[in-house]
């Protein structure tokens, strides 16, 4: 049945290059219905309609009002009050057939306005703000891709419309923007600190120099960097004036913490001070580079409550060949750990072959963020100045770790011992990990931590509080347990002891002694003496066994493979993996064996030969405690069926990595068995396919991400992986690595 439909009219109050370049972009999009504009200058209307931007307009708003379905204020913060007042009189609030918008930076005093003139904020007025300007001003330079791919935060109230919100998202989409929504306080909070504050520096810095005898001869010199800093000095001075009055009580905020940093800068250049100057610049240096990547998908992203985040999704094609030589990056527990030993050392610490992927990155991050000079990475070159056991300093805000586990649980140990209070964060995998394990042991030694509920993150960390070595008997046999309380013993009294049910990875003990502090092992027993100190020592980072594992695996299944993976490291606590391999029958040689920097080193050689099903033995499951999504592949396309018990561990990583392997063996037509603490996988065994394709989820794990990738080398048709972003975390750089030996793979990032 045909509804009559009305055309969509448009009305912009406020011809100026904002309402200008809205018209423009929805002429552009190819935008039905009618736009309309309002301007107290004549010329400005005139000028809108020779550039084809609008229909027709005029200077009288009650005049423009008939039959408007979208009115968008696009006037000065301050003008606000008036047009407001204007709409109120005509009785546009609440009408349903008229949604009203505006463009305003700051919000608050918009809202207020909003109320004063209407009695109360109207269902149908959808406060908005684009986060998208340039310096010039009036209709003649609008510019229809003003907008294109700019965010738009919309800030609906508890009562206005769900329709209405809609439509304006639909307008914004349709000029290219991204839609996204917070509230009131929290956008003029954000907007203070990341727009308003930058552009009073930029005026006051221009307006310091423009005052000055030889500003001739400053602004002659001036290269690209004042350029730069000051571009924003050139906006429209009435609009800023409005924009800092509405936003005041934000904007001094901002300000005062921005004073309180400068003035430390300025203590820091008095005093010659170079490691206080590197620090800043380094933290603030990396801050910047790395901010799309740790912030946009992260904290940055909680913060702005985004709704649509892109993905990066996989698609390996069948088959492929691996052969060649490649070097994996370095080893991430191994790169944790150099950060933090380095950081907490007495001396500089070299690091080499360092993980420059996104978990160990965020321990570095925190420790810039506690006042440690920190230079690179470059190239996996990482300096690290060390402050001594007691000279961090109190983080301005939450330490965000992102998807490391391993972090956070390390620095729960490192941190329960300081004098000042910490709060360490994660990413949406990490916060529903269990902490308790670390939290519960470091309690009995005197630490004051708070968790959320089920022992979860974010955890509260009270410092101050004398801790004492205890004796603890881990119920699980986790490296990341028994480091956290080492860490913490560093700063009890007397002796921590730790016993491991079964041995795990032991770098932060050998480390720790590289460092000239005395560890102590005997049996399943490590322990250390609180109250030494660290000396700074070089890191030579070996390549991870486990980012090895994804191709050691590729070439164990691949019919006429043969591979060489350069420089792994291969310390007796991390080689399970080949234990296992081997047993399967996996042809696999370690060859030019060497130790560097304390961990024993190889280059694995490892050629195609027919692989068969086992019972893993239950001694190897801590030590291939990470490589068991890939193992699971191996498996795949053994000959007969593998059993995995007592490895409950895996439900508790970065997925359920038993039940996200499972879920996708049920895609690819694996038939498998899940028990609680394990599985058992019926390989398929011979040189030809052994599963279909189709499309399964990584759950955002990255080594589920990698291992069902490597599967796809015995599929018979491609295997797409959803959620395959965080590979980055441990493996930056996989898709090529995997691409330079045999395999197909594109990336594609898509909306969610
Ligand atoms: C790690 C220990 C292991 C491992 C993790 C890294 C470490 O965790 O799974 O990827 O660096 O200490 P658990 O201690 O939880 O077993």
């Amino acid at each position: 049945m045909a509804h009559e439909v009305r055309e969509p009219r448009l009305l912009i109050v406020g011809l100026g290059l904002i309402g200008g370049s809205l018209a423009a972009a929805l002429r552009a999009a190819g935008a039905k219905g009618e736009i309309l504009a309002c301007d107290p200058d004549a010329d400005e209307i005139a000028r809108g309609i020779e550039m084809g931007l609008i229909d027709r307009g005029g200077t009288c708003l009650a005049a423009l009002l008939d039959d408007v379905s979208l009115i968008v204020l696009a006037v000065p913060v301050l003008a606000m009050r008036d047009v407001l007042g204007t709409l109120a009189e005509q009785g546009v609030a609440g009408d349903p057939s008229v949604v009203i918008t505006d463009v305003g930076s700051t919000k608050g005093a918009i809202r207020e306005a909003a109320e004063a003139a209407f009695g109360s904020l109207p269902n149908n007025l959808v406060l908005g703000h684009p986060i998208a300007g340039s310096e010039k001003s009036g209709v003649a330079s609008s510019d229809a891709r003003l907008y294109m791919g700019h965010k738009v935060i919309l800030t609906p109230s508890a009562t206005t419309a769900p329709d209405a919100v809609a439509r304006v998202r639909r307008l914004w989409q349709a000029a290219g923007a991204e839609v996204l929504e917070m509230e009131v306080e929290h956008h003029d909070q954000v907007l203070a600190r990341t727009s308003h504050l930058p552009h009073l520096l930029a005026f006051s810095l221009v307006d310091t120099l423009a005052r000055q005898d030889d500003r001739l001869e400053i602004f002659r010199y001036a290269a690209g960097g004042f350029r730069d800093f000051t571009r924003i000095a050139g906006s429209d001075p009435v609009m800023w004036r409005d924009i800092f009055t509405a936003n005041r009580h934000a904007v001094l905020t901002a300000l005062d913490d921005f004073e309180a940093g400068l003035a430390c800068l300025r203590r820091a250049v008095a005093d010659s001070d170079a490691d206080a100057m590197l620090s800043t610049f380094d933290r603030a240096s990396h801050a910047r580079r790395y901010f799309d990547s740790l912030l946009n998908q992260s904290s940055y992203q909680a913060e702005y409550q985004m709704q649509e985040q892109a993905t990066l999704r996989y698609r390996a094609g069948p088959g492929g060949e691996v052969r060649g030589r490649i070097r994996v990056p370095g080893d991430k527990s191994v790169s944790h750990r150099a950060i933090m030993l380095g950081a907490l050392a007495e001396g500089v610490t070299e690091v080499s072959g360092f993980l420059e992927g996104e978990d160990s990155l965020a321990t570095l991050q925190a420790f810039r963020e506690m006042g440690v000079a920190i230079e690179g990475p470059h190239q996996g070159r990482v300096t690290i100045h060390g402050v001594g056991l007691h000279g961090l300093k109190a983080p301005s805000g939450p330490l965000y770790v992102g998807n490391a586990g391993t972090a956070m649980r390390l620095f729960a140990g490192l941190l329960a011992g300081q004098s000042f209070d910490t709060e360490l964060t994660g990413d949406v995998s990490l916060t529903k990990r269990p902490m308790g394990r670390v939290a519960d042991p470091l309690r009995e030694m005197g630490a004051v931590i708070e968790t959320a509920e089920g022992g979860r993150p974010p955890l509260k960390l009270h410092g101050g509080k004398g801790l004492k070595g205890i004796t603890y008997d881990m119920p699980m046999a986790s490296a990341q347990v028994k480091s956290c309380l080492l860490l913490a013993g560093l700063y009890a009294e007397g002796e921590t002891r730790v016993r491991e049910p079964a041995p795990t990875r032991d770098h932060t003990e050998r480390m720790l002694g590289g460092f000239g502090y005395r560890v102590d092992r005997e049996g399943d027993t490590c322990w250390l003496e609180g109250g030494g100190a660290l000396t700074a020592a070089p890191i030579d980072v070996p390549s991870d066994i486990s980012s090895a594992t994804f191709f050691l695996v590729a070439a164990a299944i691949t019919p006429g493979a043969d591979l060489v993976l350069e420089h792994v490291g291969v310390n007796p606590t991390r080689i399970g993996v080949i234990n296992i391999l081997r047993l399967m029958g996996a042809d696999l040689r370690l060859e030019n064996e060497r130790e560097v920097g304390g961990e024993p080193v190889a280059d694995l050689r490892i050629r195609y030969a027919l692989l068969k099903g086992i019972d893993i033995p239950v001694d190897q499951v801590p030590l291939a405690i990470d490589e068991f999504p890939a193992l699971f592949v191996a498996a795949a396309n053994a000959e007969g069926v593998t059993r995995l018990r007592d490895a409950a561990e895996l439900r508790v990583k970065e997925s359920d990595r038993l039940q996200a392997m499972a879920d996708g063996f049920s895609i690819l037509g694996v038939e498998h068995r899940l028990y609680e603490d394990g599985i058992d996988i019926v390989g398929q065994g011979g040189e030809g396919p052994s599963y279909g394709g189709g499309r399964v989820d990584s759950l955002g794990d990255h080594r589920i991400a990698m291992a069902f990738t490597v599967a796809a080398l015995r599929a018979n048709a491609p295997i797409t992986v959803d959620d395959c972003a965080n590979v980055a975390t441990s493996f930056p750089g996989f898709i090529d690595l995997a691409r330079r030996v045999g395999l197909t793979i594109e990336a594609q990032q898509e909306d969610a």
